[in-house]
């Protein structure tokens, strides 16, 4: 017999997202697999840098420094997600994670 495993509200875990702004401070959000980075930091009053809010003009460009993610957009070249860049407004965690900020510079030299 096999066991399907649904999604439901009640199995979408919970980790823990260290964000490290470039002037060292953090800030420790609890983010949902299903909820993106951005907006759960918008929601606790964190200020990201944010404009499209789709995944299209990497504003929002960060940077993975530990942990797992899921990208839900196509924006990204395979190399800079290899070096772990990452679209904040349009990225998913599947573990803990610690997330370099204010990285739209770094990606547009990359
Ligand atoms: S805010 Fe534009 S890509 Fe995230």
């Amino acid at each position: 017999m096999t066991t399907m495993k649904i999604n439901s509200p009640l199995s979408i875990k919970t980790h823990q997202v260290t964000l490290i702004k470039p002037d060292g401070e953090k800030v420790i959000l609890n983010v949902k697999e299903n909820e993106y980075i951005s907006d759960v930091a918008i929601a606790n009053g964190i200020n990201l840098p944010l404009s499209c809010n789709a995944g299209i003009c990497v504003t929002c460009a960060a940077k993975l420094l530990e942990g797992t993610i899921i990208h839900d957009h196509t924006f990204l070249k395979p190399e800079e997600e290899a070096a772990g860049f990452l679209l904040t407004c349009r990225t998913f965690v599947t573990s803990d994670c610690v997330i370099l900020t204010h990285q739209e510079d770094a990606l547009l030299d990359f």
